[in-house]
Order: structure tokens, then C-alpha cells, then sequence
């Protein structure tokens, strides 16, 4: 059964991608999220069953656990949305806590109990949040959702790349991924891999102009 941390392992990789942070040390806010065919990123239930496809595609390719962990360690930053992060607490009673000891910062209105040193909660301003907590502090952030906070970063123009691996699912019902951004948002795409698993990882830039 694939679990949320090994999807999030298998998912960002790619070996051909020569443009990680740590080359061009520059500042960059990185959206990623797991989606069906049809867009949606989670069941009405929430549960994860679907991420583990039985598919397999011949051409594709494979990440070995220790890529996946190096390429892990170049983030130095998450940012998510309570409901992900109650959900993500949810399945670490299972699977422990998919995010690992990376400074992770939920956004929130409420007083959220929070167990992990590395954890901290925010409440307000997009915009301050990246100009005095995240840009001083990191420089490969990773927004691993939800749908939610997602928009806002792209409403706002804050992300720089949306990364979405899709899955070979169609859920037919659920949490769309991009629901009513209301806003047009031009996008180039930097890469496509394809993975044994027939899951294929879009790559786009956020054109800011
Ligand atoms: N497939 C994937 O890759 C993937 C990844 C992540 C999540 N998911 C799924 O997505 C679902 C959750 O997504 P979602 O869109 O419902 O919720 P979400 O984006 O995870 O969280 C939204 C909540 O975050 C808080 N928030 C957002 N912006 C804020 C701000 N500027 N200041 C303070 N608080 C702020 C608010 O909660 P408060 O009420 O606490 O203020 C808001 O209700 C779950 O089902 C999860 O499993 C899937």
C-alpha cells in the first residue's frame, strides 16, 4: 500500500532536473500536489487508497529510495494549510509524519496543538509570510497544499513552480486541485516525466509577466 510519505518521495524526482535551488541558490516557492486525471487531490472520505496505482508503464522511469531521499534533503521548507496538516497528523498515527524534521509552517486562524519542534503555525498576510518568514530564512520552499492554500499562492503570484503529479485515476468527485482561482495564470512547462508507475510529473514555471 503506498503511503502519503512514499508518494511524496516518488513523486518529486527527477533525475534529469539540473535546476534545483541549491545550484542556483535563488529563492524559490515550489507548489506540489498528487492529483487524479481528472484533477482532484482528494476523496470526499480523504482516504489515500488511490495513490497506489497497480499500474505500470514499461517506458517509464524508477527513483531509487536513496535519490529520493537526497532530492528530499534540497527542500528546506513546507508550507501547508491546516486541513492538510490535520490529515497529514491523521496518517502519522500510520505511516509516520511524511515531512521529517524540515522547518514546516501551517497556516491557520486557530490554536492548533502542535507536537513537533519543527512545526510552527501562521495566521494572515500571503505575502508577509514570504517576504519576512520564508525569503530571509529558506530557499527551496515547498507548498504541499491543500487546494485552498494552493489558490491563494497563485492568486497572489507568490509560486514560482507548480509541480503535479497525476496519477492514472479518474476519482470523479472530491477536492479539485484548482478550484475557482478566478484569475487567468500563464504557465510554461519545464518537464514531463513519465514513472513506472504510470504516474506523470508536469513541471511549470508561474510566469509572473
Ligand atoms: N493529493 C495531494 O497531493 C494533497 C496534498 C495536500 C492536501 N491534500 C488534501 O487536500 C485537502 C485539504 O485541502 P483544503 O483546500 O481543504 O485545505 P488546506 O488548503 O489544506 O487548508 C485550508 C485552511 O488553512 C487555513 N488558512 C489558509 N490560508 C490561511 C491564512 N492566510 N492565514 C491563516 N490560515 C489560513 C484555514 O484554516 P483555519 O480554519 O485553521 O484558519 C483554511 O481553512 C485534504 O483532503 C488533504 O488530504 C491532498
Amino acid at each position: 500500500m503506498a503511503t502519503l510519505k512514499q508518494a511524496v518521495a516518488d513523486t518529486v524526482i527527477n533525475k534529469t532536473d539540473n535546476n534545483t535551488n541549491s545550484i542556483t541558490n535563488m529563492f524559490k516557492i515550489t507548489i506540489h500536489m498528487v492529483s487524479s486525471v481528472d484533477g482532484y487531490i482528494a476523496k470526499q472520505d480523504n482516504s489515500i487508497s488511490w495513490f497506489d496505482t497497480n499500474d505500470s508503464y514499461e517506458k517509464g522511469v524508477s527513483v531509487s529510495e536513496h535519490d529520493a531521499k537526497e532530492f528530499l534533503k534540497t527542500i528546506d521548507c513546507y508550507v501547508m494549510g491546516s486541513r492538510t496538516y490535520e490529515h497529514a497528523l491523521e496518517l502519522s498515527k500510520s505511516y509516520g509524519w511524511a515531512y521529517g524534521d524540515v522547518p514546516t509552517i501551517v497556516l491557520t486562524h486557530r490554536d492548533l496543538p502542535v507536537e513537533r519542534q519543527n512545526i510552527e503555525t501562521y495566521s494572515g498576510d500571503l505575502n508577509k509570510l514570504v517576504d519576512e518568514r520564508l525569503k530571509p530564512h529558506y530557499q527551496n520552499v515547498w507548498v504541499v497544499g491543500g487546494a485552498e492554500l494552493t489558490r491563494d499562492f497563485i492568486r497572489f503570484k507568490l509560486a514560482d513552480e507548480i509541480r503535479q503529479s497525476v496519477l492514472p485515476m479518474i476519482l470523479g468527485n472530491g477536492v479539485p486541485f484548482f478550484n475557482h482561482i478566478g484569475q487567468e495564470q500563464a504557465l510554461h512547462l519545464i518537464d514531463v516525466t513519465a514513472y513506472k508507475n504510470g504516474m506523470v510529473e508536469l513541471r511549470y514555471e508561474v510566469k509572473k509577466h
